[in-house]
């Protein structure tokens, strides 16, 4: 269990990560995910990330590192209901617990794609405009690679989310100059100077840096 903070801006943190419950499947997912380092997004932004996949009905999804499956299961529960997530992680064993994941939480193996294999290697194969929302969460340091292929998957209207925008709280400090800090500073710089995107830095859990395409 987490200690309780002191400070009143932690608590008040806190209180909203708490604010979003999981079930028992996605607590065995993050148990799951945190075994084997591939850390799940937090509560707060998995909420996020539901909320908004229900916000524009999302049908066709894209996430970039499964993991074991958080994430997704998020994301499955807020898409329509004939919804296909298609996911790319480059560790097989982690796509074999998300699919458990999933089966758990009653999703239809029809109702995903898990492709295995390096992101930029796949993420070029996918449809041009043909996908509502991408998600993306693999190697930190082709954040501005993803973003630029998800500017070409999604459709008008489309949402791009980011989780670990914030990244343990390095991002806001400029003393900071570790490879993904630097990247992850880049791609919110990328976003804020596109104007085919409408932003959205929100500090839940890690960070997560939304934003929708007004414009092709
Ligand atoms: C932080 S974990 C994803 C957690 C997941 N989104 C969740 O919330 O449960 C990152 C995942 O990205 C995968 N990964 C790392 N680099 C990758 C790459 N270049 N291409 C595809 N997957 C990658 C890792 O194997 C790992 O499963």
């Amino acid at each position: 269990m987490a200690p309780t903070p002191t400070n009143p801006v932690e608590a008040t943190l806190a209180y909203a990560e708490e604010f979003h419950d999981e079930d028992e499947v996605l607590q065995a997912a993050r148990r799951r995910g945190i075994e084997v380092g591939a850390v799940p997004i937090l509560p707060g932004g998995g909420a996020a990330l539901c909320f908004m996949a229900t916000a524009i009905s999302a049908r066709s999804v894209v996430e970039i590192g499964t993991g074991c499956g958080v994430s997704g299961l998020w994301l499955l529960r807020g898409m329509r209901l004939d919804g296909t997530l298609t996911s790319v992680d480059v560790e097989p064993e982690h796509q074999r617990m998300a699919r458990q994941a999933f089966a758990e939480a009653g999703f239809s193996g029809s109702k995903i794609r898990l492709i295995g294999g390096r992101a930029l290697d796949v993420l070029p194969r996918l449809a041009d405009g043909g996908y509502d929302l991408v998600f993306c969460d693999a190697a930190k340091q082709e954040y501005g690679d993803y973003l630029a292929e998800a500017v070409r998957l999604l459709r008008p209207g489309g949402i791009v989310a980011f989780d670990n925008a914030l990244w343990h709280n390095r991002v806001a400090d400029p003393s900071q100059r570790d490879p993904e800090t630097v990247a992850i500073r880049e791609l919110g710089k990328l976003i804020k100077g596109d104007e085919r995107l409408r932003a959205l830095m929100m500090p839940l859990g890690d960070g997560l840096l939304a934003a929708i395409k007004i414009a092709n």
